[in-house]
């Protein structure tokens, strides 16, 4: 088969191509949406049938404003199905892939099971011409060296040739993925003109963003990089933190100083950093590049190192351990970020098993976004009534309800570990209460 690319360019363009999602989770599901608001069809494939069941029922999966009124507006006009069957997708002219790239917790590298399994359902449809756009988290040259020679070995097909393959890392934040995907800069990379420039085409037309176009290595790196440096200046910033806690200054007023720089962009410390990009992607950068030592590593452990420092924190107030391990704890916020329901590598998690390792019995967890507790009591009453119930507070996540609880109701000698910084100091002069800001005393 000859890949007509002017026919494929000329569908793009007059929004006949028929778009496949593969993997509706946090970047697919919003992806598809996307795609569908620039009236293009969709078929939408994921393995699990309970998460297609809700989407087909016109519910959203996702907490996302807006999810549900255009998963049901796209569903009535029948310009989105959805589906388990992946051989719907011999259908689609261009296949998006948002499947899961964990990372392997022995080896600390990308678990590429579920993408090589993608591929190869994909490879079985390679008789229709076909784009197909990987939007995973990959290591540098995945695409090169393991997804094409894969997807060549399994279907006979050559790259370029027989089809098309193209990388475009995905970078929108869940809780804001529909505005983010439509305005944010893109990155295609592939290693063939035909690939780059088809998905530079068909990107122009769903996003409004800056596209750069540019190898796949290249590009697998970019999306690296981008959040490796965030991790590394979270790093920075919770070591500043230390640094002013033992200093005696306050690491927020210290940041916005040197922030008016106008060349520093000092980010916010914090309990340590959740989610499944941040605590993954500086891994894949340095997978197998025998770089154990690296300022990236580095960084991870001190991200890493933070929910024991919350700890150390709150035990030095106490005269002994075995007064200690009797207290009530109520830690605020289970979710990784403010805003979201997603408890992904929350610090929280971390935070709840250190406290166990202390036989702590009285751990209690209260989010307002989600009702996982990871092994501690999920409080769901209102946090006002029941404040004055716990000897020690721990704030993880900055969620908005937060700032606005009433500070008199806390226990008269409570002990508030203010990791998430939500209060202020002022709220706590003339009060008994023993208030410890992360990066500041
Ligand atoms: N979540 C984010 O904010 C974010 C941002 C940028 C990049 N990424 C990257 O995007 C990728 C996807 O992440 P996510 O957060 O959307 O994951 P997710 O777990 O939310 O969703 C992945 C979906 O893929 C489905 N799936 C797995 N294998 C499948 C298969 N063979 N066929 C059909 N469906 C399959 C799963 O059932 C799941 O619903 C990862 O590589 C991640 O690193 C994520």
């Amino acid at each position: 088969m000859t890949l007509d690319i002017s026919k494929f360019l000329e569908n793009i363009i007059e929004k006949k191509t028929v778009v496949g999602v593969l993997g509706l989770g946090q970047v697919g599901l919003p992806t598809a949406l996307c795609v569908l608001n620039a009236n293009y069809k969709v078929i939408g494939i994921d393995r699990d049938e309970k998460l297609i069941q809700i989407i087909a029922s016109g519910k959203s999966p996702l907490p996302e404003s807006g999810f549900e009124s255009l998963i049901n507006k796209f569903l009535s006009n029948k310009l989105l199905r959805v589906s388990t069957s992946r051989s719907l997708l011999s259908e689609a002219d261009i296949i998006i892939v948002c499947v899961p790239t964990p990372l392997d917790g022995l080896t600390f590298s990308a678990d590429l099971s579920y993408l090589k399994n993608a591929l190869t359902e994909i490879s079985d449809l390679l008789d229709k011409q076909k784009l197909i756009v990987i939007e995973s988290t990959i290591p540098p040259n995945t695409i090169k060296k393991i997804l094409i020679p894969h997807v060549e070995n399994k279907s006979g097909k050559k790259a370029g040739k027989d089809f098309l393959l193209s990388y475009c890392p995905e970078r929108i934040s869940p809780g804001n993925s529909l505005i983010e995907f439509t305005n944010n800069a893109r990155i295609v990379g592939a290693d063939d003109d035909d690939s780059l420039n088809l998905t530079n085409l068909f990107l122009k037309n769903i996003t409004k963003g800056e596209i750069s176009l540019s190898k796949s290595t290249t590009a697998e790196l970019s999306k690296l990089a981008e959040n490796s440096f965030r991790d590394l200046n979270i790093a920075f910033a919770n070591e500043l933190a230390i640094i002013c806690e033992q200093s005696g200054a306050d690491v927020l007023e210290v940041i916005r100083l040197a922030n008016t720089h106008p060349r520093v962009n000092i980010h916010f410390p914090g309990p340590g950093v959740g989610g499944p990009c941040l605590t993954k992607d500086p891994y894949l950068l340095i997978q197998g590049q025998g770089m154990d030592s690296s300022l990236i590593k580095l960084a991870r452990n001190t991200n890493d190192s933070m929910p024991d420092h919350v700890i150390k924190t709150l035990m030095g107030v106490f005269k002994s351990e075995a007064i200690f391990k009797k207290s009530k704890i109520l830690i605020l916020g289970v979710a990784y970020k403010p805003g979201v329901n997603d408890t992904r590598r929350s610090p929280t998690i971390d935070i709840i098993s250190k406290l166990k390792e202390y036989d702590l019995e009285n751990i209690f967890v209260h989010d307002p976004y989600t009702l996982e507790s990871f092994g501690a009591t999920m409080v769901s009453e209102n946090l006002n009534s029941i404040l004055n119930n716990f000897d020690c507070v721990i704030t993880v996540t900055a969620h908005s309800q937060y700032k606005d609880l009433d500070k008199s109701l806390f226990k008269d000698d409570c002990i508030i570990v203010d990791a998430a910084r939500v209060f202020e100091k002022d709220d706590f002069t003339d009060t008994n209460i023993i208030y410890l800001p992360l990066g500041s005393r």
